[in-house]
This record gives C-alpha cells, structure tokens and sequence, in this order.
C-alpha cells in the first residue's frame, strides 16, 4: 500500500440497512451497520417510511462507529460514494443526503454509484482485483442478473440475462410469507430447508434449458405459485404441509436454475471467473451447488462470506475505490436519487 493511502467513505441506505465502510486500495478499514429488519418483521416486508426514518435515525451513529473502527476522521477522507439506486426513494434520500454533507464537510467529491455494482465490488474487499473478464450473477432482493463485468470502473456492464418478473430474494420471501416463515424470508426458508428433503416436490426449473433471447433470463413468479398451488392442494387434500420439505423443494429449484444458467453464461462467455453476489449468495445450498458446479466445469468461483453479500456500506465504499484509483470524474453535489436506475456501469451520475 502506498504511504498515503486514499480513503474512500461509503454510504449505503437503499433498503433497510444502514450501512457506512471505509476502503483504501481494495482493503476494507472499517465498517458499521444498522438494521430495520425487526421493526418491518410484523408487516412480513419492508414498509418503504419506517425505513426512511430508522436511517435517519441511525445515520450519525452509524457513521461514527464506522470512523471509529478503521481509527479514521473526516480529514483523513479522499472521496465519498453513495448509493443513489436502485431502491426505496425516501431511504436512498437519507443516504445521498448524508453523503454531500460529509463531501462537503470534508472537501472531497462525491461518487454516485449503483447499488447492483456495490454488490459485485464487494468481492473484491476479499478475494483482490477483479479479473480482466467475469460473469456475475447478482441474486438479491431487488436484482437477479447474469453479467458480463470487466473493468467495473471503466467498462459498461452488460447483461446477459436479468429476470421477467420477481427477484430470487424476493421469490424466498413470498414463500416464506406462504410458509409462515417470518421476515426476511431467505434466511428462514434456508434454516427450515435443513431439515427437509429436496427431491420431495418437484418444482419447475423456470427457463431453464432454453437457448433462446431466454437462455440467461430469468422467471420465479411461476415457481412461487407453484408453491401456493402445492400448498392449497395438500390443504385441500388433508394432507400435511411439511414446510421442511416445500422449502427444500423450493429452494433446490431456484438454485438449480442459478447455477446450470450462470455455468452456461461462462461458458458463453468464455470467462473462466464467476462471481455470486448479492443477499442470496449468502445461501448455503446456493454456495455448495456453485462450487461444485464450477469445479466440474473448470471455472474459479469467487462469492463473499454471507455478511458481505447482504447489504452494507463497505460495498459501496469499494465501488468508490476503484472509481477514484481508476481516476473517473466525480458527480458533483447536484445529483438526486434514481430509484428505479438499470444497471449500466458502476457511475450512475
Ligand atoms: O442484497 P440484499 O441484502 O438486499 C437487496 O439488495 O435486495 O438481499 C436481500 C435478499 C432478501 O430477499 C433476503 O431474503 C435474501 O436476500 N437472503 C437470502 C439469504 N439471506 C438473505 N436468500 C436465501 N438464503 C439466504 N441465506
Ligand atoms: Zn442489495
């Protein structure tokens, strides 16, 4: 690491984490986190003002605790990045709101990046550089996309294939709720699939085996009513609904389709690097079928430990890094949030 290494601060408020990292030449320095998740719990999803508010409550202290763990002040700051999209409007406001007043009480510029970018950079806070060329798939609550990533500060993103229709967080947290699982749904139906058989139901495998402009695309509001049909018709029949065994269906069927798809776009591709990010790819089961997978195929995988695959703002922090070492412009300070944003590089303003 040079003498003087140039921090990055990053701030992440596009859902219900409150999340504040600090990076420097591809090393994680310090981080702090928040979470809303209890108090959305009993609505069984994230209600969009109650996570505004918690952010908002949380931000300063978050924000201290961060500094404090890497041993850092403002003064020592070399650029802020935020989360300005995708996700809740009111939640990113705090966050970009946040980030132009440490940028200017500081006196740096300020990074506007996309979350889905946040999510791959995070891979590179352990496992160093990216690759000249990977695929990535990004499986999280609001993304699930196989992509081409080369240099992410650099280079376009393109997409492979993303989903029709619900996200693969979102379509553990539907069954979850029809499971009477609880809230987040993924962790839950993963806990519950332990127990349970994963040849007990045969689900669907949705899209899977195609080789048309399908054949990266993905659909899992099919595989979630497939579930709630298999529920009310055991319902009907009298016959008991072993949530073990319906989740271990389930979730073998989404990561079943995850895995051959990502595998395939490799070989597409011909990138021999595929990287699993986002929430879900802190799933157990995801990550044994990927490594597996990858091993018989001769690819390298590379996924985050879990709590770097769930929101945080060291990831932001990272994208943040890589845009200032590559020297990419900063967006100055008269950028608004986009809540909808497509992915089409790290910079999003
Ligand atoms: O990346 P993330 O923290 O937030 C978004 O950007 O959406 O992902 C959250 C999603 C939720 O849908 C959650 O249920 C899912 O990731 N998730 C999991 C697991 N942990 C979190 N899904 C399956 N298995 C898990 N262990
Ligand atoms: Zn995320």
């Amino acid at each position: 690491m040079p003498s003087h290494p140039r921090v990055v601060l990053g701030v992440e408020t596009s859902c219900d984490e409150t999340g504040v990292g600090l990076v420097a030449d591809g090393e994680l320095l310090g981080q702090a986190l928040a979470s809303s998740m209890d108090e959305h719990a009993r609505y069984g999803g994230v209600v969009p003002e109650v996570a505004a508010r918690a952010h908002l409550a949380t931000m300063g202290p978050v924000l201290r605790a961060a500094l404090a763990d890497a041993g850092l002040g403002l003064g020592d700051l070399s650029a802020v990045a935020v989360t300005a999209g995708p996700g809740l409007a009111t939640a990113l406001l705090v966050g970009v709101a946040a980030a132009k007043a440490v940028a200017l009480a500081a006196g740096v510029p300020v990074y506007a990046v996309h979350h889905a970018a946040g999510h791959v950079a995070a891979d590179t806070l352990e496992h160093g550089p990216l690759p000249s060329r990977s695929v990535a798939l990004i499986v999280s609550g609001g993304h699930t996309s196989l992509l081409r990533v080369d240099d992410l500060a650099r280079d376009p993103v393109v997409h492979l294939g993303d989903t029709l229709d619900d996200a693969a967080g979102e379509s553990f947290d539907k069954v979850a709720r029809l499971l009477g699982l609880g809230y987040p749904g993924g962790p839950a139906v993963s806990k519950a699939a332990v127990d349970g058989d994963p040849t007990a139901v045969r689900f669907p495998r949705p899209l899977l085996g195609r080789r048309d402009r399908h054949r990266f695309a993905f659909s899992f509001s099919g595989l979630k009513t497939a579930v709630a049909r298999h529920v009310e018709q055991a319902t009907a029949d009298g016959a008991p609904v072993v949530a073990a065994d319906v989740a271990a269906s389930f979730q073998e069927a989404v990561v079943d389709t995850l895995t051959a798809k990502a595998v395939d776009a490799c070989r597409h591709t011909g990138a021999d690097t595929l990287l699993v990010v986002g929430g879900v790819a802190a799933n157990g089961r995801l990550r044994e079928l990927a490594a597996e997978r990858c091993a018989a195929a001769g690819i390298e995988l590379r996924v985050p430990r879990p709590a770097l695959c769930t929101d945080n703002g060291a990831m932001i922090a990272a994208v943040g890094d890589l845009l200032l070492r590559a020297d990419q412009p900063a967006s100055g300070l008269g950028f608004a949030v986009d809540p909808s944003v497509v992915l089409a590089g790290a910079r999003i303003a």
